[in-house]
């Protein structure tokens, strides 16, 4: 009871798939349930009109009926906030419908297991949902993090283009001081609030909206975020997974980079290679362009990472993943903002 009145408290999946599952129909005759009788003497009561057998109610002490009708009613109203009917109708979910809506598992090297949920209830139709799923580079740049964490503990970290958000939330268990995960897509940026809930990472990661296309790259003050009223503060760290999708992206990202960057500070941007990836081969000409200094290599995960005993772990993320191949290659830039 207790699981799942957390799970519903963060999941809307999950408070859907519960009411499609006739999850609510015990909760409902438990709503109902009367406290019991202090004494299992007779007080008057007519028990043949509870809603369940009455030598069952007779099993239950007064304290825990009350724990159940709290539990019940935190699980209704997380339900209700979630929009899911409470009772709803039990229809079963199909059995690929229920695995396409569990949060995924993520278990990198010297870290407890991440739980990512994808943004499955509403149907990706183009590239602006692409954060909707997990892409490989965000498990590559997480483990490369998960692997360093020197290289963020204690500093102020920006996500670029988060989208499930798997790279922002181990910089934050890693030991960020702070981490901004960002994003263009407000849906994205919604799923990505309830990773950083479920992960019980709210302390130190929060979301904003972050448009590539509204950054100018020249700007010393800090980035823009839709609605704010200045320039938001740049950070040490600056970290982007799969984040360019056409050619104008890429000068777009490098003016985010550029803009989110505090003086002194590093940036860390890996994408997948290959044919249909446009625009990952212009970036690194656009850092340098804005005078970032810019080191980008072509690697495989096991040259980025050096997996050794790692690498059956970091196969089984992988292969949880978007657009996955085997022996993929990634490009791995490394950028530097100098005074
Ligand atoms: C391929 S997904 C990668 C998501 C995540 N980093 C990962 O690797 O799993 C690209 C991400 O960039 C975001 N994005 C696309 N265009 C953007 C823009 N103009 N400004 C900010 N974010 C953008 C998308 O919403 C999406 O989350």
């Amino acid at each position: 009871m207790h699981y799942i009145s957390l799970a519903t408290s963060f999941s809307p999946n999950l408070c859907v798939e519960f009411a499609a599952d006739g999850g609510h129909s015990p909760l409902s005759a438990l709503l109902k349930l009367p406290p019991p009788p202090a004494s299992s003497e007779d007080d008057g009561l007519d028990r043949t009109t509870l809603p369940l057998d009455p030598t069952y109610v007779y099993a239950f002490t007064a304290d825990l009926v009350e724990d159940l009708h709290s539990l019940v009613y935190e699980i209704a109203s997380s339900c209700t906030a979630h929009h899911a009917s409470f009772p709803a109708p039990a229809t079963p979910l199909d059995p690929a419908t229920r695995v396409a809506r569990q949060p995924r598992s993520f278990s990198l090297p010297l870290l407890p297991p991440f739980l990512i949920d994808q943004v499955s209830n509403v149907r990706q139709t183009g590239q602006d949902d692409v954060g909707f799923v997990m892409w490989p580079s965000a498990v590559v740049l997480a483990l490369f993090v998960a692997l360093k964490p020197a290289l963020v503990r204690g500093k102020s970290v920006l996500e670029l283009g988060a989208g499930c958000g798997l790279t922002g939330l181990v910089c934050g268990a890693a030991g960020a001081a702070s981490v901004v995960a960002t994003d263009f897509s407000p849906l994205v940026l919604a799923n990505l609030d309830l990773n950083v809930r479920i992960n019980e990472l709210a302390d130190r990661v929060s979301t904003e909206l972050l448009d590539f296309y509204q950054q100018s790259g020249t700007s010393a003050a800090g980035w823009l975020s839709p609605g704010s009223d200045g320039p938001r503060p740049p950070a040490q760290v600056v970290v982007a997974a799969d984040v360019i999708c056409k050619d104008s992206d890429a000068g777009a990202a490098a003016r985010s980079v550029f803009d989110c960057l505090a003086v002194g500070g590093e940036a860390f941007v890996v994408s997948g290679t290959g044919d249909h990836r446009f625009g990952v081969d212009l970036f690194s000409g656009c850092c340098k362009d804005l005078d970032l200094t810019i080191k980008s290599e072509v690697q495989t995960v096991q040259q980025i990472l050096g997996l050794g005993e790692h690498g059956d772990v970091i196969l089984g993320c992988l292969e949880q993943c978007a657009g996955f191949v085997d022996d993929m290659t990634f490009w791995f830039h490394h950028i530097e903002k100098r005074a």
